[in-house]
């Protein structure tokens, strides 16, 4: 089979990771996790030193650090300059600055290179998913998802996720990061036009799984 590129986008809580972690799994694809990769940048500009709100210095610190990543969907990972950050990129800290740093051009050049590359080299295909992968990163992906649930079901999945965080305050967090990720100017979260839109509300994980699976599965 010719390696199949599926691009899977949408806002926090959707659903996103497990679903494509598990897609690729199935189909011995690779699997890509970029907003790990922002989560990683942020997490070294602020072990850095560097005010994730001065965008000239955010800019000026964008090609340092080396990121690296595992494509595995069995276990995925993720390096800066060598040191295994997975577990420290999932903070509240990174949480809160990630749309800051994200926003910023010269990040999503530097982010978005390294993307496309990763992708062209994975043999067998690829699930690479964030919020700008089927507008701007891999616009001539074989098949591109979208998903979405409502605020109040993001925010549950999210909780749930993270330890004694409650469900209002991560409501309130969630919606945030995702205005201003929509907002931006660079790359904004968007649906792209041929992209399927998958509503995750009240579904679950398994069928949401095998509704991705059966696209791409039309598309081989
Ligand atoms: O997917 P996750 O919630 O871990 O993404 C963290 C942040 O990384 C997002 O809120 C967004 O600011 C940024 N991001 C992005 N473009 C992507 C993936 C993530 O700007 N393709």
């Amino acid at each position: 089979a010719t390696p199949v590129i599926v691009a899977i986008d949408g806002p926090a809580g959707t659903g996103k990771s497990s679903t494509s972690k598990a897609v690729a799994a199935q189909l011995g694809l690779s699997y890509l996790d970029t907003g790990a990769q922002y989560r990683a940048i942020t997490w070294w500009m602020v072990n850095n030193g560097i005010d994730v709100d001065d965008p000239s210095a955010v800019a000026a610190a964008a090609g340092k650090p080396e990121i690296v990543s595992g494509t595995d969907p069995e276990g995925p990972t993720i390096t800066v300059d060598g040191v295994d950050v997975a577990g420290p990129i999932r903070t509240q800290e990174v949480s809160s600055k990630v749309s800051a740093v994200s926003a910023v051009p010269e990040v999503r050049a530097r982010i978005t290179e390294l993307q496309r590359s990763i992708a062209a080299s994975a043999a067998q295909g690829i699930v690479v998913e964030g919020r700008d992968i089927g507008t701007t990163v891999l616009p001539d992906a074989d098949l591109k998802i979208f998903l979405t649930a409502s605020a109040e079901a993001r925010a549950a999945r999210r909780s749930g996720e993270l330890q004694g965080a409650d469900v209002q305050s991560t409501r309130e967090a969630l919606i945030k990061r995702d205005a201003a990720d929509s907002s931006r100017k660079t790359s904004p979260l968007a649906k792209a036009d041929d992209a399927v839109e998958v509503d995750t509300t009240e579904l679950t994980l398994a069928q949401v799984i095998e509704c991705v699976v059966t696209l791409v599965e039309e598309k081989r």
